[in-house]
């Protein structure tokens, strides 16, 4: 099919609407994509996840491709990011860490003081390049525009300085974050040269995505929610704005996500991302105000809602675009990631219905 007929202004030809909302631009129709949209409610991911544990799949380009492709043709998004994980830089860092089942990431020896942060690596990002390998082989497999005339976009990410160091302290997931906060008030240096160790690894292992085709850096400062404005301004915002400029001048627009920020949103604008995601706990036109009108944001649906009728979903998924109004530069997503068991029915229900009602906002 020539995808000609599908050109005008609002969607040049073999452009990605996905990475033009992420500009600002104007788009034909609001793009969707869906946070851990290869994960444990998928059969397809599932059957994979049968034969080969969660590193095997990461660190096996013909696996992550696959994976990665799977799920964003079954559900029709307009984004497909790269089968990954955070925690991916700890071992070229020198730190050991594995995946318990039902249990998340468990790192053996937690760096809990200054000589251990000494010792962290950061001459060996080079090694995770099976990640950029997986993203050439998904960069290969879209490089042809869809039917609809739509190049999808391809989403490499990163974890965020904050998030990433309290994995390291905390050895695991973490309520409270005490250990992190405490090396963070207790020993600045320390903390600050943890910080920028990671950046530097953060921004070699961005610079390999983006060569290798990746179109947009999505950084997870997952767990930023958990500091004050206060503690974020004083101990993370330089490092992350580091980053983020960083990645910047690779050439890629760049997505800044965290759960639970509504109060950091003005802060976490200073990074300079172009876009911010949202979680779902703030109204999508309030979290836009708060993050100011030269930036575009991402989401916001509660991915619990995706257990609900169809019709209360249908309802929520209109209430998220009709917040977004018709102000350019609007990504639809949930506010954190969709959970095991979510009915997939139900997921690309969503896809579509943004689809249809997300038309000609413009
Ligand atoms: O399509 C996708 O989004 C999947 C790719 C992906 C994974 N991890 C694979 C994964 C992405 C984008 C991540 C990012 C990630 N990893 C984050 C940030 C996103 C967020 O949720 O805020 C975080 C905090 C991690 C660290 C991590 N990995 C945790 C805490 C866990 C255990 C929690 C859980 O969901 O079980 C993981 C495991 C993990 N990473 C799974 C997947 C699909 C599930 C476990 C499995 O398949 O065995």
């Amino acid at each position: 099919m020539s995808t000609e007929s599908f050109e005008n202004d609002l969607h040049p030809a073999g452009s990605s609407r996905f990475v033009r909302a992420c500009l600002r631009q104007p788009v034909d129709r609001t793009p969707v994509w869906l946070l851990r949209q290869a994960g444990r409610y998928m059969p397809e991911y599932m059957a994979v996840r049968k034969h080969h544990s969660l590193l095997e799949i990461c660190r096996t380009p013909e696996i992550a491709s696959e994976v990665t492709i799977t799920a964003a043709e079954r559900l029709g998004v307009d984004a497909a990011i790269i089968f990954a994980d955070l925690l991916l830089p700890f071992t070229p860092m020198g730190l050991d860490f594995e995946f318990v089942n039902g249990e998340g990431p468990v790192v053996h020896q937690p760096v809990r003081s200054r000589e251990h942060i000494e010792s962290l690596r950061t001459d060996r990002a080079d090694e995770l390049n099976y990640v950029a390998k997986a993203i050439e082989k998904v960069a290969a497999h879209f490089s042809a525009p869809r039917e609809d005339g739509d190049r999808l976009g391809i989403i490499g990410f990163i974890g965020a300085p904050f998030t990433l160091a309290s994995y390291m302290i905390e050895g695991g997931s973490s309520r409270n974050y005490i250990e992190t906060k405490k090396l963070m008030y207790g020993d600045r240096a320390a903390w600050q040269l943890l910080t920028e160790k990671l950046v530097t690894v953060l921004v070699a292992y961005a610079s390999q995505q983006v060569e290798a085709g990746a179109d947009v850096i999505q950084i997870f400062d997952s767990w930023a929610g958990a500091l004050s404005v206060a503690d974020y301004r004083e101990y993370c915002l330089a490092a992350t704005t580091e980053l983020v400029q960083r990645v910047k001048s690779l050439g890629v627009p760049v997505i800044y996500f965290g759960v639970d920020t509504a109060s950091l949103l003005t802060t976490m604008r200073e990074t300079t991302a172009d876009v911010l995601g949202l979680d779902w706990r703030v109204p999508l036109d309030e979290g836009w105000k708060l993050a100011g009108p030269g930036c575009a944001v991402q989401g916001n649906l509660d991915p619990i809602t995706l257990f609900a009728p169809a019709d209360v979903l249908e309802k929520r998924v209109r209430e998220v675009l009709e917040l977004a109004g018709n102000r350019p530069g609007h990504i639809f997503n949930l506010g954190h990631g969709i959970v095991p068991g979510t009915p997939v029915d139900n997921v690309i229900r969503t896809v579509e219905w943004v689809k249809k009602y997300g038309k000609n906002r413009q």
